[in-house]
């Protein structure tokens, strides 16, 4: 018998990471391919964007997916966020010319906070969250306090690009298969202060570190190159990351809602006082999932290099939260 359909709702749909999104949720790529899905997307009520959005539906009807089972267009957070059980904010205002990352902040915190309502007032009790709209953890941070009546824990901002994007450049360095790369973890904030900490990493059960043996491409070639690879990509596109920020969003909700047998990955979380990080900061841990839960990778020591990264990225994140804290 098949699966009762489940609601997936989407910002920014009609966006480039929207364009690279959709087809795959609705080809089963994130929630499995025997789960049908109902899309309900949000668009800002600007005609363009709303016109743009009917271009993505007619094409994914044109995809007749079998698994695609609804699909509606919004330019209301209240509708958009009905009984939705898993929610993609990708959509956030992008910084324009002579914005400062305060205005950047503040016009954030507008759109956060009231999707954060509407979430509390409309969505599933049980909707996953996941924030992809920069800067995520902070906009994770406010939806999150928005939405009171809600688990803070099913809020999580994205840091799944930083981890990929860090075990690619190790499957380079050491020549081996990015799919045997086990334990890798990215600490923090997504931003260029991001940790991506290979200390436990292994390889076929060997240590990563000690087939790399080279503290200073660590420090001085593959923290930098992970840290700016958003910026990179900007520089070389002209346009920032879609298609590999659509992935990673796939890979963060798929490992969340059907586990990873183990795995490590990195997801944005609501701190609980782990490692030292005060409880509700929007931070990146190494996580196991099963049974739709993730859980801390705990224990870890950490070293003192690895605590002034941990340090840095932690500033900065309190920082941003201290900033729209007057904002809630
Ligand atoms: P885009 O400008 O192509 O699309 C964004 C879309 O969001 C637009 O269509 C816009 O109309 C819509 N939008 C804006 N405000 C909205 C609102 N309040 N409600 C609903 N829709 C709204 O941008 P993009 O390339 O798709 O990127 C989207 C966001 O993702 C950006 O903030 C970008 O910086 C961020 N991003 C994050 C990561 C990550 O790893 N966390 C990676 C890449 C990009
Ligand atoms: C990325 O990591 O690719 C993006 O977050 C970069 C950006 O600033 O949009």
């Amino acid at each position: 018998m098949s699966k009762t359909p489940v609601r997936v709702a989407v910002t920014g749909a009609a966006g480039q990471i929207g364009y690279a999104l959709l087809f795959r949720i609705a080809s089963g790529e994130m929630l499995g391919k025997d789960q049908p899905v109902i899309l309900q997307l949000l668009e800002i009520p600007d005609e363009k964007a709303q016109n743009a959005l009917k271009g993505v539906m007619m094409e994914l009807q044109d995809c007749a997916f079998p698994l695609l089972a609804g699909m509606e267009a919004h330019s209301d957070p209240m509708t958009a966020f009905k009984d939705a059980q898993y929610v993609l904010l990708v959509g956030a205002r992008p910084r324009g010319p002579g914005m400062e990352r305060a205005d950047l902040l503040a016009a954030n915190a507008q759109i956060f906070t009231a999707q954060g309502k509407a979430l509390n007032a409309v969505a599933d009790r049980n909707v996953k969250v996941l924030v992809v709209g920069n800067p995520a953890n902070t906009n994770a941070y406010i939806a999150m306090k928005s939405a009171p009546d809600l688990p803070a824990k099913n809020f999580t901002a994205m840091l799944r690009l930083d981890h990929n994007r860090a075990a690619s450049q190790i499957a380079e360095k050491t020549g081996k298969p990015v799919s045997a790369i086990e334990k890798l973890a990215v600490w923090g904030n997504h931003s260029p202060t991001m940790y991506a900490d290979y200390r436990f990493a292994t390889i076929d059960g060997q240590s990563v570190k000690d087939m790399i043996n080279d503290e200073e491409w660590n420090r001085n070639t593959f923290l930098p190159t992970v840290g700016k690879r958003g910026a990179a990509i900007i520089e070389a596109r002209g346009l920032s990351s879609a298609a590999s920020a659509a992935n990673a969003a796939i890979d963060h909700m798929r490992d969340w809602a059907l586990g990873t047998n183990g795995k490590w990955v990195t997801m944005g979380i609501p701190s609980k006082g782990w490692y030292g990080i005060p409880e509700g900061v929007m931070f990146g841990f190494p996580v196991t999932c099963e049974n739709g839960e993730y859980t801390v990778v705990e224990g870890l020591p950490i070293d003192e290099f690895s605590q002034q990264c941990i340090n840095k990225t932690l500033d900065e994140l309190k920082g941003e939260e201290d900033g729209v804290k007057h904002l809630l």
